[in-house]
């Protein structure tokens, strides 16, 4: 079966460039590409949702022109919201925006709401993310809110992810091999794979090679599985 939602931890942009004697910050366009290009590829092969882990909030202790690099690439990427207006995707950016600069927190906010009712894929950024974060802010939320007791559902409702499904397959590239603080209670029962491949190289042929890893994957969710026959 085809994973309704992927998540990618785009990993390996400075490497790729690094192997090639280029400015790490040319990984980073090259990365841009993929992640377009992964977009692209997602909604032909019938995805419905896609994330990308595009900045961390510990990404803050990189390099200040590195940074200032990754906010100029978001600025660009947010320029093209019309494109996917136009293409009925639904922009949805997860993680502290308020910590971002203004502009792009501001165009981050305008993107969503514009394509907040478009039924095509839901395309998910994840900008100042990381689900220490995410889960102090629910807590706040819900105890701003005059919570003394809550429930699972309260806190699926407090997370930056409210209006998005739980992946179903989470892909890191770049060949390690941990979660880096990407959607943590989301990716409880998720599916995960790892890939050597380096950012900057995925497109449509490495996005079919995972699904189809992915579908040959039995998914149990702690219990024994669709075709478990009583003995
Ligand atoms: C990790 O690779 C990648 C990042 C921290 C940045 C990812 C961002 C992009 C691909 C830009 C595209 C995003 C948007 C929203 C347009 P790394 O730099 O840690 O690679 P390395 O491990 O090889 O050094």
């Amino acid at each position: 079966m085809t994973p309704s939602h992927i998540a990618f931890i785009m990993d390996g942009n400075g490497r790729w460039a690094e192997r090639r004697h280029l400015p790490r910050k040319y990984g980073h366009k090259m990365g841009t590409e993929a992640l377009e290009r992964t977009v692209e590829a997602a909604a032909e092969c019938g995805i419905k949702t896609v994330t990308f882990y595009a900045f961390s909030t510990e990404n803050w202790s990189r390099p200040q022109s590195e940074i200032d690099y990754l906010m100029d690439t978001f600025r660009k990427f947010l320029a093209r919201k019309n494109d996917y207006q136009e293409k009925n995707y639904r922009l949805v950016f997860i993680g502290n925006l308020g910590k971002l600069p203004q502009d792009i927190a501001d165009s981050c906010r305008d993107a969503m709401a514009r394509t907040e009712s478009n039924t095509g894929l839901t395309v998910v950024i994840a900008m100042n993310y990381g689900s220490w974060e995410e889960i102090t802010s629910a807590v706040n939320q819900l105890l701003a809110q005059g919570k003394t007791q809550v429930t699972e559902q309260d806190i699926v409702r407090a997370l930056y992810t409210s209006t998005v499904s739980f992946p179903d397959l989470v892909v890191r590239t770049g060949g390690e091999i941990r979660l880096s603080n990407f959607l943590l209670l989301q990716s409880a029962y998720s599916e995960l794979l790892f890939t050597d491949t380096l950012w900057p190289d995925f497109d449509k042929k490495e996005l079919k090679k995972v699904i189809e890893i992915y579908s040959k994957r039995v998914r149990k969710f702690g219990g024994l599985g669709g075709d478990h026959v009583e003995a």
